[in-house]
């Protein structure tokens, strides 16, 4: 049974601009379109305006400096499952038996990268029926003490280890662009990158402002990681309707594929 390994992005069910809001309608019609999907799934979400600003305000992803962190890394943690509530929340309402995992209490990262993920229970909810729903979270590190591990970190893992028939990341652009779409109007949308593309990847921009664990760029790196493995990934626009209920379907090229060969 492979799964196939979905994420919401932050930016997809959160409003980036105003701290702890989500896009309510955006989290009721994706749980719509997921609905759609008869093969096991697995959901991971990321963390906008939920995540991001507390990690950034309390310095989480640079590890464990002072005691004051503290109470940052325990509000991080909160934000996250508040989130994640919402979101399991719309999934039930259409009937899908979703069940949080929380990553920081089964994950251990060094320097920020997975180490260990327990993944027993996780791969018990799938062979039951039920849809595993993880999120972004801020987690112990075994060299800096604590690090912020991204859901596309998450994504590339998951994927692996579970030998994932295809991951889709659903974003709020309609793929990887030459430059930033939000930005430059002569921004170019790619249609596939490969493991061949390095000097592309390399050449995209390394940060996003707000964001604490590395924008587009970082993704991109997380999915060819899996391209290298025989793993198809596609980034497509969640925010547009039917998009990726399509993708999740098997409908490939709605946005920027990273496979292993062009
Ligand atoms: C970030 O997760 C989680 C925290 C900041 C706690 P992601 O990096 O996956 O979130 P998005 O999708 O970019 O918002």
């Amino acid at each position: 049974m492979r799964p196939v390994i979905v994420k919401l992005g932050g930016s997809v069910i959160t409003d980036k601009r105003k701290p702890f809001t989500v896009k309510r309608a955006v989290i009721r019609r994706l749980a719509r379109e997921l609905k759609e999907v008869w093969e096991p799934l697995v959901i991971v979400h990321g963390g906008g305006s939920f995540g991001h600003p507390l990690a950034l305000k309390y310095r989480i992803a640079e590890g464990y400096r002072h005691r004051k962190q503290l109470i940052g890394i325990s509000h991080t943690h909160l934000a996250m499952e508040r989130l994640n509530r919402h979101l399991i929340e719309a999934l039930q309402s259409e009937g899908i038996p979703a069940m949080a995992c929380q990553p920081s209490a089964c994950t251990l990262t060094a320097n920020g990268r997975i180490e260990s993920m327990d993944l027993r229970p996780l791969r018990k909810m799938l062979a039951l029926g039920l849809v595993p729903v993880l999120y972004g979270d801020v987690v112990l590190d075994a060299a800096q003490g604590v690090s912020i591990l991204s859901g596309d970190q998450m994504v590339s893992y998951l994927a692996r280890k579970l030998g994932a028939s295809r991951v889709v990341l659903g974003v709020d652009v309609d793929g990887v662009f030459t430059s930033c779409p939000k930005k430059d109007s002569r921004a170019r949308l790619l249609r596939v990158i490969t493991p061949e593309d390095v000097e592309l990847v390399q050449s995209m921009e390394k940060e996003a402002r707000g964001d604490v664990t590395g924008g587009m760029r970082a993704k991109v790196q997380e999915l060819l990681e899996l391209a290298r493995l025989g793993i198809e990934a596609e980034i497509v626009n969640a925010a547009r309707p039917n998009v990726l209920r399509e993708a999740l379907k098997g409908k490939r090229g709605l946005g920027t594929m990273i496979t292993g060969g062009k």
